[in-house]
Parts: structure tokens; sequence; C-alpha cells
């Protein structure tokens, strides 16, 4: 058990490091959020605008993440005061302490969602349903409250056990093995669906951008899931960061995790938009009817039960949904059980059961009103993330010493890291102006 004396835990090989690190990144924000999110907001377009976020802001704010953990190897909260002394950038920290509260607790209902259509899946209830009957029962299920419930505490619970158990032995382990599976699966999923009828016209909508479409809103909403899906602005991969070792580098690890991160999203769009619309021609159904946070749960089982051996094949896509879900939530906890093992000098035991809990009475409310559940996902990733990755990047930019970020990224000078003159040209200018801009914009016409 690592108590705060104790040497630090560390990630054991880079493979480890880029499955934990993806595995943090992919999860539902790709799978459920990503689909709605582009589905609401005029599809290529929105992609368009999500990619670009990721490339020009996206990328720079995770090496700085993982710089500013490695380097200070601290907590969020620690590594600001460690790395500036007396000043107030640790406030950023304490925001990505909150921010992992918030998240966790809408996340984990969705991923206790996850949970509840395996089990339906097993007992083959959603067989021969057609997508208003689905839509009908996933309602009905999000109305009820105590299964939902149900489900959020044991979703909570595992994610707590398998923290516990640290780093190389608890997250590392798992992810290494089920990540390659659910990007099997995902491509399985694509490619049957690119072969029914109709299936063009979902392509076209998710790839083709309709720029009278965008809005300083959408444009936000764009930023705050690159930011969301990608797990930064609060410090979850400043914490990872804080687990490398320092030889493995900085840059190939972030692009690695950003690229899969993508690949997934653009492959979950690629699963279900088309067949929106192969089942739209018959069920005379749209997009705009059937996004909101149901579309995965409708869309997906919809596919599945039209192929032979459906029941199976559904039974396994969510388990895997739920173990991406789980490689993310592990994640966002462990960003508060380090910060209260070493900011309260609590055993990882301890800090691990009062995250559990305290995250579980928010937890409750999110399931229980669904005005909560939507203030939380919209503020921590359209708000919250932002803010924290303007932050990030204003510090590496502006005030972090420069040597220390050179060494960092160049493994004091083993590693040639020629993109650093562009990545210090995004950190300075680009990202937090463009940051700045979208926010102040799109919270302006938001509200
Ligand atoms: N990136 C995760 C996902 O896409 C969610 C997440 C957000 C995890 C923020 C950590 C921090 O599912």
């Amino acid at each position: 058990m690592q108590t705060s004396n104790s040497p630090r835990d560390s990630f054991s090989s880079r493979f480890g490091v880029i499955a934990a690190a993806a595995g943090s990144a992919i999860g539902l924000g790709n799978i459920w959020r990503f689909p709605y999110e582009t589905g609401v907001n005029g599809g290529g377009a929105f992609l368009f605008v999500y990619l670009i976020c990721i490339l020009l802001i996206g990328l720079p704010v995770m090496i700085s993440e993982f710089l500013i953990g490695r380097s200070a190897q601290r907590n969020p909260f620690g590594a600001f005061k460690k790395l500036a002394p007396g000043k107030p950038w640790f406030l950023i920290g304490l925001m990505g302490v909150v921010a992992a509260f918030m998240i966790l607790a809408f996340y984990t209902v969705v991923a206790g969602w996850t949970l509840e259509y395996i089990y339906q899946s097993f007992l083959g209830t959603l067989k021969d349903k057609d997508p208003v009957e689905l839509k009908g029962m996933f309602d009905s299920f999000r109305n009820e409250s105590y299964r939902p419930l149900l489900w959020f505490v044991i979703f909570i619970s595992l994610t707590g056990w398998v923290v516990i158990a640290g780093i190389k032995d608890g997250i590392e382990k798992y992810t290494k093995v089920l990540m390659p599976l659910l990007l099997l699966m995902l491509i399985g999923m694509s490619v049957y669906v690119l072969t029914l009828p109709g299936a063009f016209k979902g392509i076209e909508f998710l790839f083709k951008p309709d720029f009278s479409k965008l809005s300083s809103e959408v444009v936000l909403k764009a930023l705050g899931q690159a930011f969301f899906s990608l797990s930064i602005g609060m410090g979850t991969l400043i914490t990872y960061g804080s687990y490398i070792k320092k030889k493995e580098n900085l840059g190939a690890t972030a692009l690695s995790v950003a690229g899969a991160d993508t690949f997934i999203a653009v492959l979950a769009g690629v699963a279900i938009f088309p067949a929106i619309f192969a089942l739209g021609n018959v069920q005379s159904l749209d997009v705009s009817s059937l996004a909101d946070e149901g579309l995965v749960f409708i869309t997906l089982p919809s596919i599945l039960y039209s192929i032979p051996g459906g029941q199976i094949l559904s039974t396994m896509f969510f388990i895997l949904l739920a173990v991406a879900a789980l490689t993310s939530t592990i994640s966002v906890l462990e960003v508060i059980v380090t910060y209260f093992v070493e900011e309260l000098k609590l055993t990882r035991r301890k800090a691990t059961v009062s995250a559990v809990l305290s995250v579980s009475v928010l937890g409750v409310l999110s399931v229980l009103l669904t005005g909560v559940f939507g203030f939380l996902n919209f503020t921590s990733a359209n708000i919250l993330l932002p803010l924290g990755g303007l932050f990030i990047v204003l510090f590496v930019g502006w005030f972090m010493s420069r040597k220390v970020t050179l060494e960092e990224l160049t493994n004091k000078g083993e590693v040639r890291a020629r993109f650093i003159p562009v990545y210090l040209f995004l950190v300075k200018f680009v990202a937090p102006i463009a940051i700045a801009i979208i926010f102040i914009y799109g919270l302006w016409s938001a509200f």
C-alpha cells in the first residue's frame, strides 16, 4: 500500500502509459457523448471544428499536462504549488479536483446505464424492438430512480476497487488488454453498418460540413467535447504524467493518445450515423429525433440485433463500453485520490473510500434530477475544462521555466523533439487566444 512517504508508483512500460492514458481519453466521451453532440450540433461542421480544436488546442494542452505532472511528480494542486511556490496557480489544480467530482457524478451514471444494457442484452429484452420502442425503453429506465441508482453505486465501487490496487497492478493491468478489444469490435460494427441501405446519407451527415450550422455556441461545444474526450483541462493527465517514467517520450505519447482518441470518436460516428439513416428510411426517424443522451442506447441495439448473433454481440458491446467507461472513471477518481493522499496525507485506501463516498452524494442527485445531470455535463465539459486548459497553456507558455520544459520534452537532450518550436508557439499564442475567444463568445450566446 502506498503511503505519502513510500516511493512513488509508476507505469511500468511505454505501452502501459499509452494504454492507461488512452484508456482515460477513450470512453463514453467518444462513443456516447461525441455522437449525440455531433448529431445535435450540425454533423460535419461540428466534426470539422472539433478536429481543429484537437490539433491546435487539445494536443498542446495534453503535452503541457504531461510535462507539468512529470516534472513536479505531484497531483495537480501540489504540482502547481511546487512549480510556482507562493503564487495562486494552485487554484487551477483545485479547480481540477472540483471538476473531477462533477465529471464522476454524471459520467458514472451513464456508465451505470451500460451495466443495465449488459443485463438487458443478456436477458434478451432488447430483441425485436424497433427504435421507437427502444427509445421508450431507455426513457422509462432513466426515469426510474432505483435501478439507475443501483448501477451507479455498483460502478463507482468498481472504480474504487481498481484504484485502490494502484497504478501498475490496477489501472495498467486491465487497460492493456481491454482497450484493443473495444477497438476491434467498433471496427467490425462500422464495417457492417456501411453495408446497410441508406448508410451513405449518414456518412455524408458526418463528413460533409454545412457551415451554416456553426454558431459560437456550437464552436464552444466542439471545444468542450475536444477537452472532454482527450481528458484534458482538469489535471487527469497531470496526475498520470506524474507516474510516467523519465525515459518516456512525452510528445510521442501525447500524439499516440490524441490520435487513438480521435480515431475512436470518428469510428463511433461511422458506426452510428449511417445506422440512424438506414433505420430512418424504414422508421421515419431522423437524427434530430434521436440525438440526445439516449442515442447510443437506441441505435446500437437496433444495429446489433439486425445481425445474426445479435444478442451476444450486444452483450459484448455493452461490456466493452462499460470497460471503456471504467478506464476513464478510474483516471478521474485517481485525480481526487492522489490529491487526498498527497495533500491530506491519507493512505491510498482511506483516500479512495472517502473519494467514492463523497462522489456518491453528488452522483445520487444527478441520478434523481435530470437538471443536475445536464448541468454537470454541460458545465464540466464546456466551462471548467476549457478554463483549466487555458490556464495550463498560459502557465507553460509564459510562467514555467523554459529550461524545465525543454528538459521534459527532450528527456534532457536524449530525444530530438523537433516539434518544440511549433508547440511553444501554440501554447504561448494560438491556444490561449483561441480558447479565450471561443469561451467568451460561446458563453455569451449560451446564456
Ligand atoms: N475522456 C473521457 C471520455 O472520453 C472522459 C474524461 C474526461 C476522463 C475528463 C477524464 C477527464 O470518456
